[in-house]
């Protein structure tokens, strides 16, 4: 016989469904922290990301989640891990190929002609979005290439707003799988292969890591890097889960801590076209800032 199941009542490995109620709860507040939209078809989804948290923390409903979240304790102990889990993270070695050749053969040696860069000033470059690193660090070996291992030649940062990948980026450890897009050239130059315990591990060798500062940055911030004049913006893969408004002031942001000429990389499904007018085309989702 079939009984009527009332999604409040449902239980799923412990953890109650989650109501509409609670779904907008966390959408808005996800929104309001992160700029990433949550809209009703993604529910599914967050129910499934927030319930790995929960049961972790033995919480069985999504409001009781929610209030832990909102209290002092959580806001210290799990606000982060909560953060962790709602955003996607995919990402890979040379991702968007045609970038870095881009970078190398037309970039790097058009910015190092200026005045600026012949009296040895390093070209600063960011990664806002780095997720587990290995962006700025396809960065940091074309880049290391090009200048034949002097790395004082540029300058990279690299930002996430989530600690949980920024860890693994730091580390800048990976698998024999994520190193495969590597050319190996770069390979045999750059990463190193684990031994012992290790085995079957790959390391990015320390020249390469010490070209880069990874920190955690929320790109809501109302000022992103204050001080700053970056020279390259690589914003990949990022902007896809905001929506237009939000979308044009991280542009605008941009807009101010770039140096005059600098040039912005954006993923290869994402546009300025209708909500930026401050940059100008200069190449498949690269732009030069007026
Ligand atoms: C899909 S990954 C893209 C990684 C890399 N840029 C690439 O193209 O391969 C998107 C990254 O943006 C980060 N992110 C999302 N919202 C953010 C925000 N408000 N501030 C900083 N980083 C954010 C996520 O944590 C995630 O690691």
């Amino acid at each position: 016989m079939m009984t009527e199941v009332k999604p409040e009542a449902v239980f799923l490995s412990g953890v109650k469904t989650m109501t509409d109620r609670e779904f907008d709860l966390f959408s808005n507040m996800i929104y309001s922290v992160t700029g990433i939209k949550m809209p009703p078809v993604k529910k599914l989804m967050l129910t499934s990301r927030l319930s790995k948290r929960m049961k972790a923390l033995e919480i069985k409903s999504y409001s009781a989640y929610y209030e832990y979240i909102c209290s002092p304790e959580g806001r210290s102990a799990e606000y982060h891990r909560m953060i962790d889990v709602v955003t996607t993270n995919k990402t890979d070695f040379f991702r968007e190929s045609d970038h870095f050749s881009i970078l190398a053969d037309r970039v790097i040696p058009e910015l190092t002609a200026r005045a600026k860069f012949m009296q040895g000033n390093p070209i600063n470059i960011w990664s806002a979005g780095c997720s587990t690193g290995e962006e700025p660090y396809t960065i940091g070996m074309v880049a290391s290439d090009y200048f034949v291992g002097n790395r004082s030649s540029v300058s990279i940062l690299a930002t996430d707003i989530s600690t949980r990948v920024l860890e693994t980026a730091v580390n800048g450890v990976y698998t024999e799988n994520a190193i495969k897009p590597i050319p190996l050239p770069l390979r045999k130059k750059y990463i190193l292969r684990g031994k012992g315990d290790k085995e079957g591990l790959f390391r990015i060798s320390p020249d390469i890591r010490k070209m880069i500062t990874f920190r955690k940055l929320n790109l809501m911030d109302k000022r992103l890097i204050p001080g700053a004049e970056m020279d390259i913006v690589f914003c990949r893969n990022v902007i896809i889960y905001f929506d237009r408004p939000t979308q044009a002031e991280l542009f605008d942001k941009f807009y101010e801590i770039m140096a005059p000429g600098g040039y912005l990389f954006i993923g290869s499904s994402e546009t300025l076209h209708g909500i930026s007018d401050r940059f100008i085309p200069a190449g498949p989702t690269v732009y030069r800032k007026k």
